[in-house]
């Protein structure tokens, strides 16, 4: 079967920023960071970030590379006769509870680009933005018809095979956004009261920082770099040999931190000014960002400039989750790429509509897959690479470039050793506290 392979050089790397960057950033970062206290937070998030998420994206990618397959063809190539592949199976099952309700906070977004358009969010108090939001996410008739519109989206675009469109519409608009973002700052910033925001953000109280707080740091780590459940692993497998994935992998993060940063520089400020609780849970965003755009100059527009693009990075993060599912049947199961992809579409769909139904589910499918099975799945991948893979065939795979990796060693060792126990000690702490508690 011929495989997909990305056009440009920086295609593919281009499409796994893609995947990373999306409402993970932009709604669920903030959100979980209000959730969690603020500043101290923020801090513990970016060593996990740089110091345990890197070297999984990093080991994820080089394994898909190696094998030149999708998730699980990956481990099977890689480690045939073993049970590794187990982890393309957990990676599968996991795309399917992330796109249920991932698909609904899309299918929200498209809904508030729509609202944008015909002015329903312009000249409306910060209380009526509430009671909006309110009404959205307890109306399940509403929230399911956009939910299956993002998801038809998603399926139209996984259908024709992912190198077409992809890369070409990630590489104008995703800077488009980071733009837009900027400027909003600016914007946020300058409201009254932004400082206390800014303050809450910025200035770390450890006092606040609770061990769930720690948990839930690791698992949106994973969450917004994509890593435990091989949608990188499948994207790697698309990574020319002359890409330099240590640099590549750097971007993504790198990138991937900005927007969730300067989104909650936004955030807060405007949460502050507008007297919103920054721990009030998912509707964070949809609360807080609407209420800006009534500041500023020709807010209207940029109001829909800024959910048409917010939707855009949605949906190349839906578009990776569907394609880990959609490549598992197509080179797994010999299904056809357009019945594979219409037929889990429809699966998502119907798992979507029991997110609708009950925040309750919603806010468990999200737990689940962010804190439970990507810190596992990713706990395993990155013990396959010193058990299985070995040090030699990593070195090459990640010096393939021609570049030599002079830290390599440190590197070698941080994921042998240090990342293992850090993710498995986080998580088996957790375990053991909920099984007491
Ligand atoms: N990283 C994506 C985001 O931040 C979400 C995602 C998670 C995509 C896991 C693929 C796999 O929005």
């Amino acid at each position: 079967m011929a495989r997909e392979v990305f056009n440009s050089k920086m295609g593919a790397i281009a499409a796994a920023a893609g995947s990373a960057v999306g409402l993970g950033n932009i709604w669920r970062f903030p959100y979980v960071l209000g959730e969690n206290g603020g500043g101290a937070f923020l801090f513990v998030y970016i060593l996990f970030t740089f110091l345990i998420a890197v070297p999984i994206l990093l080991s994820e990618l080089a394994i898909g590379r190696r094998a030149g397959k999708p998730v699980l063809g990956a481990f099977k190539a890689l480690a045939p006769g073993t049970k590794w592949h187990l982890i393309g199976y957990s990676g599968v099952f996991c795309a399917f509870l992330i796109l249920s309700f991932y698909a609904i906070v899309s299918g929200w977004t498209l809904l508030y680009a729509y609202r944008a358009v015909v002015g329903e969010l312009a000249a409306i108090s910060p209380d009526e933005m509430t009671t909006l939001y309110n009404h959205t996410s307890s109306d399940p008739v509403v929230s399911i018809i956009w939910m299956f519109a993002f998801i038809g989206l998603t399926a139209f675009v996984v259908m024709r095979g992912v190198q077409d469109g992809i890369e070409k519409y990630s590489k104008i608009l995703m800077p488009m956004l980071l733009l837009l973002i900027v400027l909003l700052c600016i914007r946020a910033l300058t409201l009254p009261g932004a400082l206390d925001g800014l303050a809450f953000l910025l200035k770390p109280d450890f006092s606040k920082l609770t061990f769930t707080g720690i948990f839930e740091a690791l698992g949106q780590a994973f969450f917004s770099l994509s890593i435990g459940m091989g949608t990188m692993t499948t994207y790697g497998s698309y990574i020319s040999r002359k890409q330099n994935l240590v640099s590549g992998g750097f971007s993504i993060a790198g990138l991937d931190f900005m927007i969730a940063f300067l989104a909650a520089v936004i955030i807060f400020p405007c949460a502050f000014s507008f007297g919103i609780s920054p721990g009030q849970g998912p509707g964070l965003v949809f609360v807080t960002l609407p209420n800006i755009f009534n500041q500023i100059f020709m807010g209207r527009a940029v109001s829909i400039v800024f959910f048409v693009l917010l939707s855009v990075a949605a949906l190349t993060s839906t578009i990776s989750l569907l394609e880990v599912v959609v490549s598992f049947l197509v080179s797994e199961r010999g299904f056809r790429r357009k019945p594979a992809s219409l037929l889990v579409a429809g699966l998502i769909g119907l798992l979507g509509c029991l997110c609708a139904f009950s925040s309750t589910i919603f806010s468990l499918f999200d737990n689940i897959s962010a804190n439970i099975l990507l810190p596992g799945g990713a706990l395993f991948i990155v013990l396959f690479i010193p058990h299985v893979l070995g040090k030699e065939a990593f070195r090459s795979e990640l010096e393939a470039c021609g570049t030599r990796q002079r830290v390599f060693g440190v590197f070698y060792f941080v994921i042998k050793y240090i990342v293992p126990v850090a993710v498995g000690g986080v998580l088996i702490y957790q375990i053991v506290n909920w099984l007491i508690g």
